[in-house]
């Protein structure tokens, strides 16, 4: 992963067993997304971003699901499971015990939540940094806030020391007045932690232990604990259901897309424009307004992307114009151009300059250099050669009902309006099709193929079957006359 530094703790263990029930959702809460990574996933990347010896995540709640779904993020975390015993102390006691059987931990031990997403790694960096500078055994992460609700609340002596983290139920009136409230996110020195732990009992209002405690007994036993305080209270604050999912969801987008302003993105819209983390996008790209950028999207410079556009994991070259497309699992090369109306499934690769335009849907396409399909087309499971011409309203017949087939398209051909290539066939270069071709037979190289019916004309037609009508009469007008030949009617 990237930005991993030298010096990171020993461990970070991740707490992820709690069962979410205000969610009310058959997945586990930390594997709701938001910004295109599960909560968990967005804790995971901010821990293994510090570069710690260890990363540990503790699971109950439908530990299978969460267990694989974090492993398949980063294979190399630690699972443990939580048992029986419950409270934020047990899930950190197993999490540690569990780290010990390969090897005691010692240093520095970092507890962070799997249902904090928005916490950045430069935050616990800072924690690490104040809790080692200061030679704490308990530092914990706070932030002020004007309704402090069911938070744990900071406890300070005379002399503003941290003396104690009391829960909500379990403080006092004068206590729940304090408005510096515990985050749940803390550094800890691992034999401080060990021992205390050993001490913590379920003897409070909820009946669990709590990591809490720790800070209490530490201090008590002569240890030095501290508390850091930050700034912005998003980083710290957890999902607990939809709604909260949602106002995160807002802010971290706002984070997101910010960044990149900064960068150098022209994002006209911040409101209506919604990016993932995982999101790479050069300077002087522009964004129009109602744009989601998903996955592993990258945006070349120069591109202009939007308006009302969806694009996940497609890669965009530079100076590429992308209007009111839904795409992925796509590429598109530099100069190329998209939209508007365009639906881009995956498989999907525009060669430079090329052209998918107005109504067109395709899917395992291959467009090379310079190609285009302008208008009304389904082009699917087909490679196009370099500046070839594929005529409106044309359809790649990929499927025979059981099967799927290719079609094959030279260099410099031009085929005509409303085509139907009846897959497998192969069009050699510079060939040329008339409108209305269906194409069964392949087309050698330089030929013109056409489907030869010839169009036929009867005159006065019109007068004589659709007697009355508006349309007889302007052809009247125009000089038509009832024939009375073989020609005469088409019954
Ligand atoms: C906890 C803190 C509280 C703090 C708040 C911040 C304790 C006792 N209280 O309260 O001071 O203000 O977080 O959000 O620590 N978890 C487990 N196993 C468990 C219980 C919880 O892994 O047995 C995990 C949960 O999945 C969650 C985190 O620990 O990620 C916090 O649990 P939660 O129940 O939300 O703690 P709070 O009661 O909110
Ligand atoms: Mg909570």
């Amino acid at each position: 992963m990237a930005n991993a530094v030298q010096n990171g703790p020993s461990a970070v263990i991740v707490l992820a067993a709690g069962a979410g029930t205000r969610m009310k959702s058959e997945t586990p809460k930390v594997m709701h997304p938001i910004g295109g990574r599960s909560m968990v996933e967005h804790a995971l990347a901010a821990a293994r971003d510090l570069g710690p010896q260890r990363l540990a995540a503790v699971v109950r709640h439908q530990r299978d699901k969460v267990a694989e779904h974090i492993l398949n993020f980063d294979s190399e975390v630690t699972i443990v499971d939580q048992d029986d015993i419950p409270g934020t102390g047990r899930a950190v006691e197993v999490g540690l015990l569990g780290l010990d059987e390969s090897g005691e931990v010692s240093g520095t031990v970092v507890v962070t939540y799997g249902d904090v997403p928005l916490l950045r790694t430069e935050t616990l960096r800072d924690l690490i940094a104040f809790h080692e500078e200061g030679h704490n055994a308990v530092t914990v992460l706070t932030a002020n806030i004007d309704q402090p609700g069911s938070y744990g609340r900071i406890v300070r002596d005379a002399a503003g020391e941290v003396t104690a983290i009391v829960e909500a139920k379990d403080a006092t009136p004068e206590q729940l007045a304090i408005t510096e409230i515990n985050s749940g996110i803390y550094a800890f020195d691992a034999a401080v932690l060990r021992d205390s732990l050993t001490q913590v009992t379920t003897d409070n209002a909820q009946g669990e232990k709590y990591i809490t405690d720790v800070l209490e007994i530490a201090r008590k036993a002569g240890h030095r604990t501290a508390a850091l305080a930050i700034d912005d209270r998003w980083e710290v604050e957890g999902a607990n259901d939809r709604v909260q999912l949602a106002q995160l969801g807002r802010k971290l987008n706002d984070r997101i897309v910010e960044a990149h302003m900064r960068n150098g993105v022209t994002i006209v819209d911040p409101q209506t424009t919604w990016i993932d983390s995982t999101v790479t996008i050069s300077n002087d790209v522009t964004v129009l307004p109602g744009t989601q950028l998903q996955g592993t999207t990258t945006i070349g410079t120069g591109s202009v992307v939007g308006p009302d556009s969806t694009l996940k994991n497609v890669e965009i070259g530079q100076n590429v114009t992308i209007a009111r497309t839904h795409g992925s699992d796509a590429q598109i090369k530099d100069g190329a151009t998209v939209g508007p109306f365009a639906y881009l499934r995956p498989g999907t690769v525009l060669g430079e300059s090329g052209k998918i335009g107005t109504f067109v849907e395709t899917k395992n396409a291959s467009i090379g250099k310079g190609s285009k399909i302008p208008h009304l087309t389904y082009a699917g499971d087909v490679t196009i050669g370099e500046n070839s011409n594929i005529g409106a309203a044309s359809v790649f017949v990929n499927y025979d009902g059981v099967n799927k087939h290719h079609t094959t398209v030279g260099n410099n051909v031009r085929m005509g309006s409303d085509n139907l290539y009846v897959a497998p066939v192969n069009i050699g270069d510079g060939a040329y099709s008339g409108a209305g071709t269906t194409i069964r037979k392949d087309v050698p190289a330089g030929a013109l193929t056409v489907n030869e019916a010839p169009q036929r004309i009867i005159d006065g037609w019109v007068i004589k079957n659709r007697p009355g009508t508006d349309a007889a009469a302007a052809a009247e007008a125009a000089g038509s006359k009832a024939q009375n030949s073989s020609e005469e009617s088409d019954k």
